[in-house]
């Protein structure tokens, strides 16, 4: 149950095993340089195909990064209770992290420094679907139980890093909006180069067509797959079955429609309806 596996930290499930006292509070002490790059999303928005994409810009498009180190040492998250150990400040710039954390829960040092952010969001109903499945698989996390039910937990925020509602709201309503780009797993699905190219300009990285080509067919789901480093093949059986389900699944926009039932669809709807009525924002499943 969430009250055996999880722990609540301003206000939202965190992971008890995996985000410790020690691990928050490294987080929140965390200084940040100007020069970071923090990937930044609600859990199954497209974290892991970041950590691929993101690396493989800033090293120009040469595939050593992503084919020696695994993905959450390459990116680590930073409020992960592994991380203090991988020694992040001696780390050299620019450094690559990431984190699933709202806006109003970044650390003092983040708001005085204002590093890049690259901030991603996915239809919910797909998160939801991708999300429902990872629970099924992953030990660490509470089990998600019948789908209704799990959906309800979902939309009230009692689910880990709290509500996705929240989540991106919180980002869209940051300050400062200069160091923060936003972009869609649904953009990145309908083109990857554009996207790739998109996120350079922003990381003032100049590259040429030839690398921008590379680095997207590197980071197609089929390609990605297949890679060690960052398909989760090395993790632990008892942390993460994948015989139940995969970390890279299914690595579409949509697949809400074969997930949700036609009431649980629309109870979803007028949830959103609600929720995002204030938001003023084109995204790309409206
Ligand atoms: S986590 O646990 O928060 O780190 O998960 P996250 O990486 O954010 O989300 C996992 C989903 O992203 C899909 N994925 C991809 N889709 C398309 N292309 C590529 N290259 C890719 N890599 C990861 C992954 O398959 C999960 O989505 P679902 O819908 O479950 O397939």
């Amino acid at each position: 149950t969430e009250e055996e596996l999880y722990t609540v930290y301003k206000g939202v499930y965190v992971v008890s095993s995996v985000h410790t006292p020690e691990s928050l509070k490294y987080f929140e002490e965390f200084v940040f340089r100007p020069d970071d790059i923090i990937i930044v999303t609600y859990p199954k928005s497209g974290t892991i195909w970041m950590k691929e994409i993101v690396p493989l810009i800033m090293s120009g498009g040469d595939p050593a990064p992503v084919d020696t180190i695994l993905n959450w040492n390459r990116v680590p998250w930073l409020e992960l209770q592994q991380t203090a150990s991988l020694k992040l400040e001696q780390r050299p710039s620019p450094r690559l992290l990431t984190t699933h954390f709202q806006y109003n829960m970044m650390p003092p040092s983040f708001f005085e420094v204002k590093p890049k952010v690259i901030y991603v969001m996915r239809n919910p109903k797909d998160v939801f679907t991708s999300s429902f499945h990872h629970h099924g698989a992953a030990s660490v996390l509470v089990d998600p139980g019948p789908q209704t039910q799990f959906l309800h937990k979902f939309l009230d925020g009692k689910v880990m890093f709290g509500s996705w509602f929240d989540h991106v709201k919180s980002w869209l309503n940051a300050e400062d909006e200069d160091h923060i780009m936003h972009i869609s797993y649904e953009e990145m699905i309908m083109d990857l180069k554009g996207s790739v190219c998109h996120m350079a300009q922003f990381l003032q990285k100049s590259l040429d067509d030839e690398a921008i080509e590379k680095i997207a067919d590197r980071c197609l789901f089929k390609n990605m797959k297949k890679n060690n480093m960052s398909n989760y093949s090395t993790a632990l059986r008892e942390l993460l079955d994948q015989t139940k389900s995969e970390f890279l699944r299914k690595g579409i926009a949509g697949d809400w429609k074969n997930q949700l039932t036609p009431a649980e669809a629309a109870h979803f709807d007028a949830v959103y309806k609600d929720k995002m009525k204030d938001v003023k924002y084109t995204f790309a499943w409206d």
